[in-house]
């Protein structure tokens, strides 16, 4: 069993997309940008919007958060959308998910220009992901690309079991491996909630990556000798042995699962560090005109 190591490869990318940043600022006197905008509270989004954040600055963007109290109308939010879709110095905007029921998730990623849309959960970006044409790839799909192609694993031809059919991670990390690309060429099948048989299905895949968002699902009678590992998985417990009193935990039993892998991805330490650096190559190719 190897390792897919998040960190080294995450660590690895963001020395390129940093000197990248120099040469954007070099050229043009401006840092690419990225807008987040956080509503509420929620301790997961708190976590993963302050690390966004925190990396823009360690790789030379500047980054603005704006934050709003949950009780923040729909047509509040909208209309600041607006305002940032219209300045031409954000390069990149985020609406981090999830938003409070009274707003539609629907009309606000809809909101957004898609030229600034650099999650990639625009119809326009999504559409034109289906099309194999230049577009902004959802952060956490990109970023599981960018780690299986740094370690050359092999996709074509392969049978690859996605679990969970989220719009942020499992539906287009699904059409992303069926492309015709590397990596890509998988043949993919896209289980859920409803899936018959799922772990005969699970079984027979050659790739799983697992993002059913549930603590120790993929179990090791469910993996086949010399499978490769995607763990998307950020389980979040309370525990008083960390420093942040929370412990993570994967979607795949790490310890009885690993043994049977090829390569394995470790959470935390794995997918999560390389979701981020798919944002930041985003912003990076908003920044530089390159898709839009
Ligand atoms: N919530 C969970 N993952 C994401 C993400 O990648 N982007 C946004 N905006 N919200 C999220």
């Amino acid at each position: 069993m190897q390792l897919l190591d998040g960190k080294f490869v995450a660590e690895k990318l963001k020395l390129e997309i940093a000197e990248e940043a120099a040469s954007v600022l070099a050229v043009s006197g401006r840092k690419p940008h990225l807008v987040a905008i956080l509503v509420g509270h929620d301790g997961g989004s708190e976590t993963y919007v302050a690390s966004k954040m925190k990396n823009c600055e360690k790789v030379g963007f500047k980054s603005s958060l704006v934050r709003y109290e949950e009780t923040v109308t729909e047509a509040e939010l909208l209309n600041k959308i607006d305002e940032i879709n219209q300045d031409p110095g954000v390069d990149g905007l985020i609406v981090q998910l999830p938003l409070p029921k009274h707003i539609d998730p629907e009309k606000v990623t809809e909101k957004i220009d898609y030229r600034k849309d650099v999650d990639g959960f625009h119809p326009v970006n999504l559409g034109r992901m289906m099309r194999n044409l230049p577009c902004f790839i959802p952060a956490t799909p990109y970023g599981i690309l960018l780690m299986l192609e740094e370690y050359k694993i092999e996709t074509a031809g392969k049978h690859c079991v996605v679990v969970g059919r989220s719009n942020i991670v499992g539906s287009p990390m699904s059409i992303l491996l069926a492309r015709n690309a590397y990596p890509g060429n998988c043949t993919v099948t896209l289980t859920h909630s409803r899936t018959a048989n799922l772990s005969e299905m699970v079984r027979s895949a050659d790739i799983i990556v697992a993002a059913i968002g549930r603590k120790n699902f993929i179990t090791a009678d469910m993996v086949k000798d010399g499978a490769v590992i995607i763990d998307v998985g950020i389980n979040r417990e309370v525990s008083e042995s960390t420093r942040s009193g929370y412990k993570l935990y994967g979607d795949v039993d790490f310890d009885h699962v690993a043994p049977k892998a090829s390569w394995i991805t470790p959470v935390p330490g794995g997918v999560g560090l390389m979701t981020i650096v798919g944002l930041l190559r985003n912003t990076l190719a908003s920044a530089k005109k390159e898709i839009y």
